[in-house]
């Protein structure tokens, strides 16, 4: 195991791309594998991974819980945890599957305004870096951050903070685009920011590769992307929406079809391989 936590970042600029299903079914894997995992949910109030975790109520019931993930973005919090007896331990919640999460706040709306506010952009960025180096990265083997679906304050702290980009891609025209363009982002941010900030891996989610599209798609990918794309395509399985609606992921589901086994073989393939992709660069 590593000596500090390896970190990666779900992330494209798009919405409903798989980010936080990817988040939730790598970090399950990996813990069966014998990982400590935290998930950290910076994509926004609706609480979504924990929701896929069916502990959306429970985030409710505490939505005046503090200290909670806004909280380490301030300029305070260094003397804020260092009054508190358990600081970490008060932001995580056991997702009852492994991983271990902390849920997102409902005062992330007005996170990224106040971080906007900070003139300067190194500060402005590395408010969550800081708060893993410090607090969090002792006890973990991996954390896995949920990004917005777009670019904001809070995605940038997210991506300097994780260093590494898993980013779930859609088969589709313009989805090839999407990728390419995260890819120049990150470059603008080396160049700009001289922050290096790795795609570690392209993960095509829901595709048929017994179709026509779906092996053109696939073959496009693997020609633009020989060295991040994922081994293993997510294929579409409805089982991944029913084991969200029973709050679990598709480990947690009883009775499973033959895609829904598929789709947990390839996010199991594929979190090994990331995490061997995170390790090699440390
Ligand atoms: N392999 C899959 N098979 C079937 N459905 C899937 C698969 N992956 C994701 N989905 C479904 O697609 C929808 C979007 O997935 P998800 O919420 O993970 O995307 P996201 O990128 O996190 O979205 P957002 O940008 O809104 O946060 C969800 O309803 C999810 O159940
Ligand atoms: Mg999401």
């Amino acid at each position: 195991m590593p000596d500090s936590a390896l970190r990666a970042a779900t992330f494209l600029d798009k919405g409903g791309v798989g980010k936080t299903t990817a988040t939730a079914h790598i970090g399950v894997a990996l813990d069966r594998h014998g990982y400590d995992v935290l998930l950290l949910d910076l994509a926004g109030k609706q609480g979504d991974l924990a929701k896929h975790f069916g502990l959306w109520e429970d985030v409710q019931a505490g939505e005046d819980r503090w200290p909670n993930i806004t909280t380490v973005f301030q300029d305070q919090w260094e003397k804020i945890a260092e009054k508190l007896p358990t600081p970490v331990d008060d932001l995580i919640m056991p997702t009852g599957e492994g991983p271990d999460l902390i849920p997102a706040h409902e005062s992330l709306d007005g996170l990224d305004a106040t971080l906007g506010n900070i003139d300067d952009a190194a500060e402005r960025y590395s408010r969550l870096d800081e708060f893993l180096t410090e607090d969090v990265a002792d006890d973990y083997d991996v954390i896995l951050l949920d990004l917005p679906g777009s670019t904001s304050n809070i995605a940038y702290n997210g991506l300097w903070a994780a260093g590494h980009v898993v980013a779930p891609v859609r088969p589709g025209p313009f989805e090839a685009g999407q990728a390419e363009q995260l890819r120049q982002d990150l470059e603008t941010i080396r160049n700009e920011q001289g922050v290096s900030i790795e795609l570690v891996m392209v993960l095509l989610n829901e595709v048929d590769e017994r179709t026509k599209a779906g092996k053109t798609y696939l073959e496009e990918f693997q020609t633009e992307y020989p060295d991040s794309l994922a081994p293993t395509q997510i294929p579409s399985s409805q089982d991944v929406q029913n084991a969200q609606m029973n709050g679990g992921t598709l480990f947690a589901l009883e009775r499973r079809s033959k895609t829904a086994d598929r789709a947990i073989e390839a996010y199991e393939t594929d979190a090994e391989v990331l995490v061997d992709r995170l390790g090699a660069e440390e």
